[in-house]
């Protein structure tokens, strides 16, 4: 006997036919002495009818004894349901196999949890799912999510083959460049005391292969970051990595409209509008700010500076005499704020420097506030005219350096944003994608710990045409050729055009980054060499896979759609990675540890 259907193509055609099913043992109900076991396979259920009148003994009690979660092998004959019985939920829902036999293929122990119900199994806390993630996979929730990542993964493949991209593996075993993120290294056997890494991206074989004469190529690449987990970063995860030679940042924006257009038509059905709306680092910023703008939403940032540069409220004009700038926001309807809300918003404030965050709350046709007795009328009517103040608002200030006041507002237009979504005061329609390219960051950014500057994408990233000479004379002014692509507030990609001038790259590193020539040609000279011998230009992008499919399916945390996720901890709980290894291993690899050992693994200390 071999399946003849799987579980989500009977329909009332195949009346009268024999078929033979596989799968799961989903749910039972026993009705009067008749057994009705709906049978689940990846493609949906069947049910299935055990009835006594027609079986043996033998194999209407092997039915009865079965668990939950058994697979099964069952053939019979496929019947239209009688009428008050059909199911209009499932697809096979009025028909049912009058079953003749039944092969137990593998009896099922009783389960840690049910994954027949969907409401339960949400229930279950997440580690006892993730310990037994093979279970949790069989939910149709998450198989969805696998299969849609699947499908996108041919469909990106197809599309940018298509467009002339050649598909290459890069290595993943690589060694160490410091530069963003913290690495996972691997010891070498055979070269003591050095170490690879696992690449944090594939940029510099990317690039290495535009000098190789690739022109355009692609990945699906493995990516490994050890850095703080949350419900968007893994340790591991998956970009589709790309790069082009002789592309400009327009190519790349056309690029990757169309295979964005591709996949929402794919996974969704939905025709998304291009080009993409494009709005600087600067404007993100005022308007937003975050250089990650979710745009569904309005609850701008207002700025207030030139109206209370001269106020009798010195906590803001004295801000202002010092350079700095007075931000609003208005968060419509929110002034029903509790202390506890209130407490938080005030506390991202203080987190970011602030000494605490002014406000006004309009109630009762009154601003109650401790501050607005030191306003002006003209203070009064600026704000009225500009955040246009109504009944149950909430106003709340930041008065501070123009990046810190911007980033305190952002924060604030979230959390507020959530808390209006959780009153049902803001309804954000879940089909709603608001694509954005977020461009003309700064190239640098100054790390006051370290007095440097830093690279804000990476150190390959080109300066704007028209700010290279400013590079070592004024490097803040310097915009880099880097965009975001930005969907729903969630940073889904990112790239630039890069250096491929040896020079100009070379003074990037040493005159820009104070890299010294050691550092420079240990990390880097193979780069710096590469581009001495025709190097063409280029540039590329990589699209984080897991926030796409994230996207696509609707959920806020990439675990859902990983098929065997990390938990914010780092930890594989199925698999129990990461796990203490032998002493003699450790030997192999000349590795001394010196972690105070757990008790079962002792002996590792000890040779070691
Ligand atoms: P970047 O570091 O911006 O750029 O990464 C690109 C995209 O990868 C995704 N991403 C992650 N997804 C899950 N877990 C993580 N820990 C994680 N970190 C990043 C994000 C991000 O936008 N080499 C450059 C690209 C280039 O310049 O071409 C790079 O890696 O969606
Ligand atoms: P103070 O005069 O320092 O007591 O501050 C008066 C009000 O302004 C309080 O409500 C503070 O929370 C608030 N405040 C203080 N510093 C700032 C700032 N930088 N931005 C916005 N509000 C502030």
């Amino acid at each position: 006997m071999k399946r003849t259907h799987h579980c989500n193509e009977l329909r009332p055609e195949h009346a009268g036919q024999s078929v033979t099913l596989s799968g799961w043992v989903h749910s039972r109900r026993d009705l009067g002495g008749v057994l009705f076991i709906d049978v689940r396979d990846r493609e949906g259920r069947t049910q299935t009818v055990f009835d006594p009148s027609d079986l043996s003994a033998e194999l209407f009690e092997a039915a009865t004894h079965l668990h939950s979660e058994s697979v099964v092998e069952i053939s019979g004959k496929v019947r239209l349901r009688p009428g008050e019985t059909e199911n209009a939920k499932i697809a096979t829902g009025m028909v049912e196999v009058m079953v003749q036999s039944m092969t137990v293929l593998n009896a099922a122990d009783v389960l840690p949890f049910p994954v027949d119900d969907p409401e339960i199994a949400a229930k279950v806390n997440e580690e006892l799912r993730l310990q037994y993630r093979y279970l949790d996979l069989r939910r149709p929730e998450l198989m969805r999510n696998i299969r849609l990542r699947s499908r996108i993964a041919t469909a990106a493949r197809v599309h940018m083959e298509a467009q002339g991209f050649l598909e290459i593996e890069t290595p993943t075993l690589f060694k160490s460049t410091p530069e963003g993120a913290r690495e996972f290294l691997v010891p070498s056997r055979v070269h003591p005391g050095e170490f690879y890494a696992l690449p944090q991206s594939p940029q510099q074989y990317k690039q290495i292969l535009m000098a190789s004469g690739v022109e355009k190529y692609f990945q699906l690449a493995r990516c490994y970051r050890d850095e703080d987990l949350r419900a968007d970063r893994q340790p591991e995860f998956t970009q589709v990595d790309i790069e082009a030679s002789f592309f400009e940042r327009e190519d790349i924006y056309a690029l990757i409209e169309g295979l964005l257009k591709r996949i929402w038509k794919v996974a969704l059905d939905q025709e998304i509008q291009t080009p993409f709306k494009r709005i600087s680092f600067e404007e993100a910023m005022n308007r937003f700010g975050i250089d990650k703008p979710d745009a569904r939403f309005g609850m701008e940032i207002v700025d207030m500076t030139d109206d209370f540069k001269e106020s009798q409220f010195k906590v803001f004009s004295g801000v202002v005499g010092k350079g700095g700038v007075v931000k609003a926001l208005n968060a419509k309807g929110l002034a029903c704020v509790t202390q506890g809300q209130m407490e938080t918003m005030t506390n991202f404030a203080i987190s970011h420097g602030a000494k605490g965050l002014a406000y006004i709350k309009v109630e009762n046709g009154e601003w109650k506030s401790p501050i607005v007795k030191f306003f002006s009328e003209a203070e009064k009517e600026a704000l009225k005219s500009k955040l246009a103040i109504e009944e149950g608002d909430l106003i709340l200030f930041a008065a501070d350096q123009w990046l810190t006041a911007c980033e305190i507002l952002g924060r604030i237009r979230l959390y507020a944003a959530d808390v209006l979504k959780q009153q049902g005061k803001l309804v954000i329609d879940p089909s709603v994608f608001e694509f954005l390219w977020v461009i003309e960051f700064p190239l640098l950014a100054f790390d006051k710990e370290m007095n440097r500057w830093y690279s804000s994408h990476h150190p390959f990233t080109a300066p704007v045409a028209e700010d290279v000479d400013f590079l070592v004379s004024d490097p803040k002014r310097v915009r880099g050729q880097h965009y975001d692509i930005v969907v729903n507030g969630v940073e889904l990609g990112g790239g630039s055009i890069r250096i491929h001038q040896p020079d100009v790259q070379r003074a990037v590193f040493k005159d820009v980054l104070q890299l010294d020539d050691e550092t420079i040609k240990s990390r880097f000279g193979y780069m710096l060499e590469a581009f001495r011998y025709g190097c063409p230009p280029h540039g590329g992008i990589a699209l984080g896979f897991d926030r796409l499919i994230a996207l696509l399916c609707g959920t806020e945390s990439i675990r859902d759609v990983i098929a065997f996720p990390k938990t914010a901890k780092g930890t594989d709980l199925m698999a129990q990675s990461p796990a203490p290894v032998e002493a003699r291993q450790l030997r192999d690899l000349h590795i001394q540890t010196r972690v105070p050992q757990k008790k079962e693994s002792a002996p590792v200390e000890k040779e070691a």
